[in-house]
């Protein structure tokens, strides 16, 4: 039996804290999603900005395959915008909400319970005046009374809903009273076997994915998720989890998805670097140590066979090997070979650009992994046009002096120099920047991993901004076996995407 994977990075996921992605990325990300194929991919909720208008319409317009969702509240402003919105998509669906839970009726809706089920019916029948595939969710679902839920979702179904989605908005359900939540919904709403029933949980309490498989345990066919578990608060249920759950103990589940596994890690990769939202290293899956072996013991049960201490293979998931695979006397030809087997195809200037970093990094270090090249590689695949590119560091900094930085920034031919002093380093590397490109951002994050071991290692920053012209966030991220001139690379990318977005594109500020 099949279980329909509904992906909302886009959505849910981009509504985490401080999370902001331009239209590119949004792209980017979601041609990536139809690459993994997600079953429904849910693109934004274009009536909440223009922003995410533009981002589901383009989306639409341009990832084909796979069903595209777009978000609406009830009223039938958000209906139509919504379809404006999708009305390109190949499998459009309209995903409109309200919620239904006493708390949510009295302190934010203010309405009776025979106003929302009048709401949700007007709601569903607009949606499916424009398109067959309408999702109808009852936010708050787990904190409903079951009754009211029950009447709710049928007067949905009545209406032509496709999709009946009961989400644990605020995370607040165990696995066992969830999967009964489920079992008793499907028993009691009327055409609820006509429809498709789907699961859409918060890990407030860090249950998300347990109580996401324990519903499809007693009959979920849709789970809702986002990759890496991005999303509100805690987040949403971590989609890589629940689909290695199903497929590594299928003799318990007895579900299958349709998800392409060896495109989980790039997804989770990609995510990261756009979101800004890095990781943890012992996150199931696609953690950094998910299939790292420490003890002695481990690893040479591990080399006698894998099974002993693995139970999936990380090829399964799209992790290549860490061993040294280039080094400085490797040629372009061999570079480019092992970058087309890890997947990626350059355009002739980006595979230039990208050599060069290479070559300058295999001058400082051993030798060149292929995790190393994935993160040259996504540095290199700009999805914006960079009007400034850094040119030179020189940082002068110490216990007892006060940092300095000098940072030189190509814009065109040109090459444009400022100093500046910080509290730190990293301060002064930013309020130099500043200086240059006329823009002043407040640093909000700053965060430094480690993309192999040992001291030569390429030092990964990722780090995010707000800007002071329009206050709104942007991400960046920046690679050196310097941290320093990895700090000033990410801080350059991302005063980069709030120039293009600001639409000034490549011409000098001053
Ligand atoms: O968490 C939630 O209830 C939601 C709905 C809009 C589906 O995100
Ligand atoms: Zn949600």
């Amino acid at each position: 039996m099949r279980v329909y994977i509904f992906d909302t990075t886009l959505r849910d996921g981009e509504q985490s804290p401080g999370v902001s992605l331009n239209v590119k990325e949004k792209l980017q990300i979601a041609r990536q999603l139809a690459k993994l194929e997600v079953d429904v991919l849910e693109a934004g909720f274009p009536f909440v900005s223009p922003g995410d208008f533009e981002a589901v319409k383009i989306i639409s317009r341009e990832v084909k395959g796979v069903t595209v969702a777009g978000l609406a509240r009830t009223n039938f402003n958000d209906i139509d915008q919504a379809w404006e919105a999708l009305r390109e998509a190949e499998q459009p669906r309209i995903h409109t909400f309200i919620a239904t839970s006493p708390i949510h009726l009295q302190y934010k809706l203010r309405m009776t319970p025979e106003q929302v089920i009048e709401a949700t019916v007007a709601a569903v029948k607009r949606a499916k005046s424009y398109t067959s595939d309408v999702e109808f969710s009852a936010e708050d679902a787990s904190r409903s009374d079951l009754n009211f839920l029950c009447q709710v979702l049928e007067a949905a179904i009545a209406a032509g809903a496709t999709v009946i989605n009961v989400p644990d908005t605020v995370g607040y359900a165990t696995p066992n009273e969830f999967a009964r939540f489920i079992g008793e919904i499907r028993q009691r709403v009327k055409g609820m076997e006509k429809v498709i029933l789907s699961v859409h949980c918060h890990n407030d309490l860090g249950l998300a994915v347990s109580n996401s498989l324990a519903a499809v345990m007693a009959g979920a066919q849709q789970v809702e998720g986002a990759i890496n578990g991005i999303g509100e608060r805690a987040g949403n249920a971590a989609i890589e989890e629940i689909v290695m759950a199903l497929r590594t103990r299928r003799d318990i589940f007895q579900r299958e998805t349709n998800i392409r596994t060896e495109e989980i890690y790039r997804t989770s990769r990609l995510v990261a670097n756009l979101t800004g939202m890095n990781v943890q290293h012992n996150k199931a899956i696609v953690g950094k140590n998910a299939f790292a072996h420490e003890s002695g013991i481990h690893q040479d049960g591990v080399i006698k066979e894998p099974t002993t201490y693995e139970i999936m293979r990380p090829e399964m998931v799209g992790v290549s090997h860490s061993d040294l695979v280039l080094g400085k006397h490797s040629g372009r030809h061999a570079f480019r070979l092992r970058l087309m087997e890890l997947g990626y195809t350059l355009d002739p200037e980006e595979l230039n650009t990208a050599f060069e970093r290479f070559k300058a990094l295999a001058d400082r270090k051993k030798g060149i992994t292929d995790r190393d090249l994935e993160a040259i590689v996504e540095e290199e695949l700009r999805l914006i046009p960079a009007k400034y590119n850094l040119a030179y560091l020189h940082i002068s900094s110490g216990t007892t002096i006060i940092p300095t930085a000098t940072i030189g920034l190509q814009i065109g031919e040109e090459v444009r120099e400022e100093a500046a002093c910080g509290n730190g380093p990293v301060d002064a590397i930013c309020k130099a920047i500043d200086k240059i490109t006329g823009y002043s951002c407040t640093l909000l994050t700053w965060g430094i991993n480690a993309v192999t071991e040992g001291k030569d290692a390429i030092g990964e920053v990722t780090l995010m901004v707000t800007s002071e012209h329009n206050k709104k966030t942007y991400t960046g991220r920046g690679i050196s076996t310097d941290v320093l001139e990895a700090s000033a690379r990410a801080y350059t990318n991302a005063v980069n995407k709030l120039i293009w977005e600001l639409g000034e594109g490549n011409l000098p500020k001053n």
